[in-house]
């Protein structure tokens, strides 16, 4: 028997042994509705955004009926944003809110500040968009361009995983995540990293679909979301299983009161919640003391 036929067999019998070892060490979680291994769901949901990247801002306005744009922007409000501020906003994909925090920094500054607040801060404003999938970030990238953000050294686009980020301790002013935290497989993991990344007095705020409890809007809500958004998916998007996965992750997704001590279980202090449109979506927040 030859070299070559003989590493071929033992590569044969090899590998399918060292995948099953490895699958021992991977554990089951959710993709929507169903039971996958950690490497899978990673995969599925990089392989959802990046099927609905080019129609990810005309559904989301179609989805909420062009809500989800009051609801960044009260994301935004909440976060206070101030010139020389460093921000890193996780799951950032198509920029939305990172625009708008820039935004409002901008108006702060125009508001006759500027020359004071460049003479004195010593740093400049730099607001980290970081996601995992890159067509969401050349979304983002393109639509910067549009807005007349192209040549702002304030926007720094990254990369990145929410479970493992690559910033610095006690780095941040401020993260946030907006309809992200739901798509990572160890939101424990994603919640420590944004603890970790941020200075004493730093701000976390998560803006996310939650959960509704109010009964007959319940029921309504319900219908909505399995029989009119996998369908709309399906005829704008040409992708009924991506929105089929977005309505089920909603579900699977804690209760507002689970994540709240979740984030606490992270360390984070003065953690407190508020529902939207009675708890479609919830913005959690926490300062890290
Ligand atoms: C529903 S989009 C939200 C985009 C944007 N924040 C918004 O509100 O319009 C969810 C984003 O989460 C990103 N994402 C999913 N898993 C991630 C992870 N582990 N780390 C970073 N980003 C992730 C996806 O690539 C996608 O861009």
């Amino acid at each position: 028997m030859s070299l070559r036929t003989v590493t071929r067999k033992l590569g044969n019998e090899l590998l399918p042994m060292l995948s099953s070892t490895s699958r021992l060490h991977s554990h089951a979680t959710s993709f929507g509705f169903k039971e996958v291994n950690e490497e899978e769901k990673a995969r599925m949901v990089g392989n959802v955004f990046t099927n609905v990247a080019a129609s990810y801002d005309v559904m989301n306005d179609l989805m909420s009926a062009g809500l989800h744009r009051l609801w960044k922007d009260r994301l935004v409000s909440k976060l206070n944003p101030f010139p020389g501020m460093k921000h890193l906003d996780v799951a950032g994909g198509t920029g939305d809110v990172a625009f708008r925090i820039l935004e409002t920094i901008n108006k702060v500054k125009l508001r006759g500040l500027r020359d004071v607040l460049e003479d004195t801060l010593e740093e400049e404003t730099q607001i980290y968009v970081c996601d995992i999938n890159p067509s969401m970030l050349n979304v983002g990238k393109q639509r910067a361009l549009e807005r007349g953000f192209g040549k702002d050294r304030s926007l720094v686009w990254v990369e990145g995983d929410a479970e493992n980020l690559s910033f610095k301790n006690d780095s941040m002013d401020g993260y946030t995540i907006a309809f992200g935290i739901r798509n990572v497989t160890h939101i424990e993991k994603a919640l420590n990293e944004a603890y970790r990344v941020l200075k004493r007095g730093g701000r976390f705020l998560c803006l996310e679909l939650s959960h509704v409890d109010i009964p007959i809007f319940k029921e309504l809500y319900d219908l909505y979301s399995f029989s009119v958004i996998p369908a709309m998916g399906e005829l704008v998007a040409g992708d009924r299983e991506s929105y089929q996965y977005l309505v089920e992750s909603i579900r699977r997704f804690p209760p507002q009161d689970k994540f709240a001590s979740m984030i606490v279980n992270a360390g984070f202090q003065k953690v407190e919640y508020e529902n939207l449109v009675g708890g479609v979506v919830a913005i959690h927040s926490g300062l890290k003391i």
